[in-house]
């Protein structure tokens, strides 16, 4: 009875221009790997979960993308979002349909935009904290070791003297705390008992709904109501009409920051969120300046940690820059500083 969720209704915004509303960051095949971000998200999960129980949530615009790309999941498993209200009403949403067709179901939740590169470790892990999640009503999340302040990411707190239960790898959680700022983050990334949230999720399907019932009942009430249309032709409109109403908030604001027993296993499966130009940055090879260029006709004069992403037929010569992402798509150009990323969802509609 294991499931697993993948979230891929995010526009990728602070991965713009290469991420675009029209096609998201988890369609594209952003390593040159011949598969998209979202089918490396599957293969993942080959022999965890079967592909009748992979569900995938989406917005209502990407549901034939998610079709063509992951043709073995059925097309019922698609779950349609009218709007876009942030990963919380997602997950509520998935959770109550899991549930109507299996109570005693253990989920996994994942990103569509991440990269793993042990599949082998990263399999024993998640299987590991199924067995935990099996046993128990926990919370369980992946606890990445952190490198760097990133204020893009959640950090949990762990009790690293609590590893006395059924489970040696798996930590009693003292503080969940979503995209803290960057003073703070430098103070979590100096102790060794904080760990960034890798995104993933693992819990049986009764927890989950519990917790929404605790710590975010108004929206579990909205899909809690619509118990009785699960997998019924009506599901979809009464869906479309619900959801509008359901505040925009993440899982991780709305459940981790507040919910009690969860759990942390650290891990170390070559994670990393391509969130950022700033991630992809530290995934590419670089020359001996430091700079890291997709796009066969790129210069780089007196420049040094530099991010440049540019369509083949373009030739770009970049002299004098220093910490840069210099990126282009179609019509779009942007340049901004990599210390500056995070604004980078501010700069288009
Ligand atoms: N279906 C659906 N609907 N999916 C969504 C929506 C939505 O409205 N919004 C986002 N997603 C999907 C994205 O496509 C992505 O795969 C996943 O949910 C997470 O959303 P992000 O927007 O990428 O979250 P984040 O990166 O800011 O933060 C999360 O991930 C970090 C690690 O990568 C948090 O969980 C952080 O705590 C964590 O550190
Ligand atoms: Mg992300």
């Amino acid at each position: 009875n294991n499931n697993l969720v993948i979230m891929a209704g995010g526009v990728g915004s602070r991965f713009w221009p290469m991420s675009t509303e029209e096609t998201p960051k988890q369609f594209i095949d952003v390593l040159g790997v011949g598969k998209s971000l979202l089918q490396l998200t599957m293969q993942r999960f080959a022999g965890i979960c079967a592909p009748e129980n992979v569900w995938v949530v989406t917005n209502a615009a990407y549901v034939d993308k998610v079709h063509e790309q992951l043709p073995e999941i059925p097309r019922e498993n698609i779950l349609s979002e009218p709007c876009r209200r942030n990963t919380a009403p997602c997950i509520c949403y998935v959770s109550w349909r899991i549930k109507s067709k299996n109570p005693n179901a253990n989920i996994v939740v994942t990103p569509s935009d991440h990269i793993v590169t042990d599949t082998q470790e990263f399999q024993r892990v998640i299987k590991s904290a199924l067995q935990f999640t099996s046993e128990s009503d926990a919370i369980v999340t992946l606890g990445m070791k952190p490198t760097r302040p990133e204020t893009g990411y959640g950090y949990i707190q762990a009790d690293l003297a609590s590893n006395t239960l059924r489970n040696k790898e798996i930590f009693t959680v003292e503080q969940f705390r979503e995209k803290p700022d960057l003073e703070t983050a430098k103070e979590y990334v100096k102790q060794n008992n904080y760990f960034w949230n890798a995104g993933i999720f693992v819990w049986s399907v009764s927890t989950i709904v519990n917790a929404f019932r605790l710590y975010a009942p108004t929206i579990n009430r909205i899909f809690e109501s619509l118990e009785s249309v699960y997998g019924t032709p009506e599901e979809q409109a009464m869906i479309d009409k619900v959801y509008p109403e359901c505040e925009s908030i993440s899982v991780d604001y709305a459940i981790m920051e507040n919910a009690e027993a969860i759990y942390v296993q650290p891990s170390d499966f070559g994670w990393s969120d391509l969130g950022t130009w700033g991630s992809l940055w530290t995934l590419v090879k670089h020359d001996v300046n430091g700079n890291g260029c997709i796009g066969s006709n790129v210069r780089m004069i007196d420049s040094h940690d530099c991010i440049v992403h540019t369509t083949e037929e373009k030739q770009v010569v970049i002299q004098g820059l220093d910490g840069y992402i210099v990126a282009e798509k179609d019509d779009t150009l942007l340049i901004c500083k990599l210390s500056e990323e995070q604004r980078i969802k501010n700069f288009h509609d």
